[in-house]
């Protein structure tokens, strides 16, 4: 059995979704090996031939996100053929699937260096695209048509919470713009974004920022974005994640290959779990999957210093901190801004979360515990519980 470290992790800047995005000319494999490349390159101590495996998720796994994505990514990317690697998928959990799947097989002792990470082309791949439920769901009442539309699942969180109001929401929305603009603009983002050159419709351009940030939001200009999930619903474009275009990566190391290899962990891996919950409340996710994590961790909330939680919609997430009696703005939660500002490609955010959280940890040497949690469509949630490896007292 081995300690499992998160080594680093990169991602690409993080695109609109569709025609008028930065990545509407570019494949979603060539993303993902991109941001690889900028990985192995970052962390050039750890021979290539030593990566034992490549665990890449998309939620959709066809077209320029088919064919077994990690190990098409891996030969993309140059790593040695002898690497191998597989696809994976717990849709927007993608990535955290990849990263605990591959810390598994480390703290197992199978593994001692590996890549996780995802991707989603939301662009080319709307959500639910070419899938086809099965009859029986409709037919047995299996799942209702709202479960499987996410927005249509946010509004049943406001309608069940009715204490968490649309203004609420909207001002949780409103505090991840600025607090992303923030970290923007104290340079804390910039150093794990791999730069991507893109085909533009005037020519090649570099992508060097998330593109959908929106700096200049006001709580007046949220009031007045419509509900697209339902007439006069309380969830907007303005208080969701944005459809996005992203890849993210971490490298993982167990203990012996940290000291062969030389490596400085950002994070250690404490526990994980996931959880199910009904469907129609897919946004409730993070709260069993973080009690579960929390208690085999041994911990409990009040250890935790450090919150990433991915914003699906900002209702779930207040849903998440009603439940542990966090304050809608507490300073633990997301300090850079979340998912509603930089976007959320599905299968790609759990690294992103973490690589957010390792930048964290690195300057909060008073942090000791953090966790990434997010939900998963068809009512999932995961959380990861992370030990800061620089802590150094105080919390
Ligand atoms: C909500 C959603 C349908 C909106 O899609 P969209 O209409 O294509 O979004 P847009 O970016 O064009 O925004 C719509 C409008 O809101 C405006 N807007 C968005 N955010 C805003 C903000 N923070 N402040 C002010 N205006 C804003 C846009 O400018 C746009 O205005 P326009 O129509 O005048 O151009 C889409 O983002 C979505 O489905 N999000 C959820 C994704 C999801 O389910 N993910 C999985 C989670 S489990």
């Amino acid at each position: 059995m081995s300690d499992v470290f998160y080594i680093d992790g990169v991602r690409t800047p993080f695109a609109r979704a569709g025609a008028k995005g930065a990545y509407w000319n570019t494949r979603a494999d060539d993303l993902m090996a991109k941001a690889t490349v900028g990985l192995v390159q970052r962390n050039a101590s750890v021979p290539l031939d030593a990566i034992d495996d490549v665990a890449i998720a998309a939620t959709t796994q066809q077209g320029d996100q088919g064919l077994t994505l990690g190990r098409t990514v891996g030969l993309l990317a140059g790593l040695p053929t002898s690497v191998p690697g597989y696809a994976i998928d717990r849709m927007c959990a993608g990535a955290m699937t990849a990263v605990t799947s591959m810390g598994s097989a480390i703290g197992y002792g199978a593994y001692d260096v590996a890549l996780a990470g995802g991707v989603e082309h939301m662009g080319h791949h709307p959500m639910d695209f070419g899938a086809h439920a099965n009859p029986r769901f409709a037919a047995e009442r299996l799942l209702s048509s709202d479960a499987l539309n996410m927005g249509c699942t946010a509004e049943i969180l406001h309608d069940r919470f009715p204490h968490l109001t649309k203004e609420r929401a909207d001002a949780y929305a409103l505090n991840s713009q600025r607090k992303a603009a923030a970290a923007y603009d104290a340079g804390h983002i910039q150093p794990d974004l791999v730069p991507v050159a893109a085909a533009g419709p005037e020519g090649w351009v570099s992508v060097t920022r998330d593109e959908q940030l929106r700096p200049q939001t006001t709580l007046e200009g949220l009031a007045t974005l419509k509900t697209p999930f339902r007439d006069n619903g309380s969830v907007t474009p303005g208080n969701a994640s944005p459809l996005t275009d992203g890849a993210t990566v971490a490298l993982l190391a167990g203990a012996d290959a940290v000291s062969r290899h030389n490596l400085s962990p950002a994070m250690r891996m404490v526990s994980f779990a996931y959880a199910g919950v009904d469907p129609d409340v897919m946004g409730l996710g993070p709260v069993p999957a973080t009690q579960k994590a929390l208690a085999k961790a041994g911990l409990t909330i009040d250890d935790i210093g450090l919150i990433e939680a991915n914003e699906a919609f900002a209702i779930q997430v207040l849903t998440l901190l009603d439940f542990y009696g966090i304050a809608d703005d507490d300073a633990r939660v997301n300090p850079w801004g979340g998912a509603i500002a930089y976007g959320h490609p599905l299968a790609s955010s759990g690294v992103r979360l973490m690589i957010q959280l390792a930048a964290q940890f690195a300057q909060r040497r008073d942090v000791r515990y953090g966790i990434t949690t997010m939900c998963v469509g068809l009512g999932q949630g995961g959380t990861v519980v992370w030990e800061n490896p620089h802590y150094a007292g105080g919390n």
